[in-house]
C-alpha cells in the first residue's frame, strides 16, 4: 500500500501547481503549496506517504464533527429541526439567501450556515466549554490526545471572518441563532483552527467508517445511527458545490476544508487523510482530488 501511496502522489503532484491557496483568511496564504502527503488508514494498519506528518488546519473538515457532537449531544429530531439534509449545490460561504433558503430545511451542516447554528446545539455551560468539548471529541475519535488549535490562524481568521459574521447575523435575524454571535462564531472559528495532519483526518475517517467504532480497541465511540446520519450529509454536501462529481469519481463521503486537506470515509474499509494545499475555484484541494480519484479507481473505493 505504501507503494502505491507514493506511486498517486507522484503521479499528481503536477497538480500542486494548478489553484490557488485561500487568501481569504492571511494566515492561510503563507503555506508552502508543494506540500502534498496521504494517510489510509485499514483494519491491517497505518500507510503514508509525502508529507503525511505537514500540519495544516481542518478549516471545513471540523462540520462533521460538529454535526456529530450535536447528534451526540441533542439528539436527531433536534438537529433535524435546526438544519436540513439537502444538498444545498451552493458555495461554502454562499450569501445569496432568499427568505425562503433560510428555513431550516434549506440549510446542510456542511455549509457556514449549518456548520454555525449547530455550534449552538454543542453542550457546554459556556461557548468555551462547548469549544472544549469538541476538541476533546476530535482528539478522541484521532487518538491523537496532542491536537490543538493553531492560535494564528485562528486569531487570522478572528479578525477578518466578516462574512461568516455576516452569516451569522442572518441566522439570528431567522430566529436559527438566539446567542451572542461573536460567542457562536468564536466556538467555530477555533474549531475551524484546530490543527492535524493527514494521519488524524485518516483516523477520524475510519471511526465514521466503522460504525463508530475504533476497530483497533473495539471500543465504540459514537452511535452507528449518527456515524450513518454524518456519512450521508458528507456524501451530498461534503465536497460543496462539486459533491456530484466528486461522488461520480470517486464514490466515498468525504470532507475538504480551505486548509487543503480532505477527509474521506471508505465504509467497513479504511479512512482517508490527504494534503495539498492549493484549492479549485469550490475551495476543494485540486491534488487532492486527482489522488483520491487514482486511489478510488486503484482499490475500487467507490460505494455505488
Ligand atoms: O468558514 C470559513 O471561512 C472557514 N473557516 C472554513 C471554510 C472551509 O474550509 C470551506 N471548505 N472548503
Amino acid at each position: 500500500m505504501n507503494e502505491l501511496l507514493n506511486e498517486i502522489l507522484d503521479s499528481c503532484r503536477h497538480h500542486t501547481n494548478e489553484g490557488n491557496l485561500a487568501n481569504y483568511i492571511p494566515q492561510l496564504a503563507k503555506v508552502d503549496r508543494n506540500r502534498f502527503g496521504i494517510c489510509v488508514v485499514t483494519p491491517d494498519g497505518v500507510f503514508r506517504a509525502g508529507d503525511w506528518q505537514a500540519p495544516f488546519t481542518m478549516q471545513s473538515i471540523v462540520k462533521p464533527l460538529i454535526l456529530l457532537l450535536a447528534l451526540m449531544d441533542k439528539g436527531e429530531a433536534y438537529v433535524r429541526n435546526l438544519v436540513g439534509v439537502e444538498a444545498t449545490g451552493k458555495p461554502f460561504d454562499a450569501f445569496n439567501y432568499s427568505d425562503q433558503a433560510m428555513k431550516s430545511e434549506h440549510i446542510n451542516p456542511m455549509i457556514n450556515t449549518g456548520a454555525i447554528a449547530l455550534c449552538t446545539a454543542i453542550e457546554g455551560y459556556t461557548y468555551e466549554e462547548k469549544f472544549l468539548r469538541l476538541l476533546d471529541l476530535a482528539k478522541k475519535l484521532s487518538g491523537n490526545p496532542h491536537l490543538r488549535v493553531d492560535e494564528e490562524v485562528y486569531y487570522s481568521e478572528k479578525a477578518t471572518g466578516n462574512k461568516n459574521r455576516a452569516l451569522a447575523y442572518m441566522l439570528k435575524a431567522y430566529g436559527l441563532v438566539h446567542d451572542r454571535v461573536e460567542d457562536v462564531l468564536d466556538v467555530y472559528f477555533r474549531a475551524c483552527s484546530i490543527q492535524v495532519t493527514t494521519e488524524d483526518l485518516a483516523k477520524i475517517g475510519l471511526v465514521l467508517a466503522s460504525k463508530g467504532k475504533n476497530i483497533f480497541t473495539d471500543e465504540l465511540l459514537v452511535s452507528s445511527d449518527y456515524t450513518r446520519y454524518v456519512n450521508a450529509v458528507l456524501t451530498t454536501c461534503g465536497m460543496y458545490d462539486g459533491s456530484g462529481e466528486f461522488a461520480l469519481n470517486v464514490g466515498v463521503p468525504a470532507k475538504s476544508g480551505v486548509g487543503g486537506g480532505i477527509m474521506a470515509v471508505v465504509p467497513s474499509r479504511m479512512g482517508i487523510g490527504i494534503y495539498s494545499p492549493a484549492l479549485d475555484e469550490k475551495g476543494n484541494s485540486v491534488a487532492g482530488i486527482k489522488a483520491l480519484e487514482q486511489l478510488s479507481k486503484r482499490l475500487d473505493l467507490t460505494i455505488f
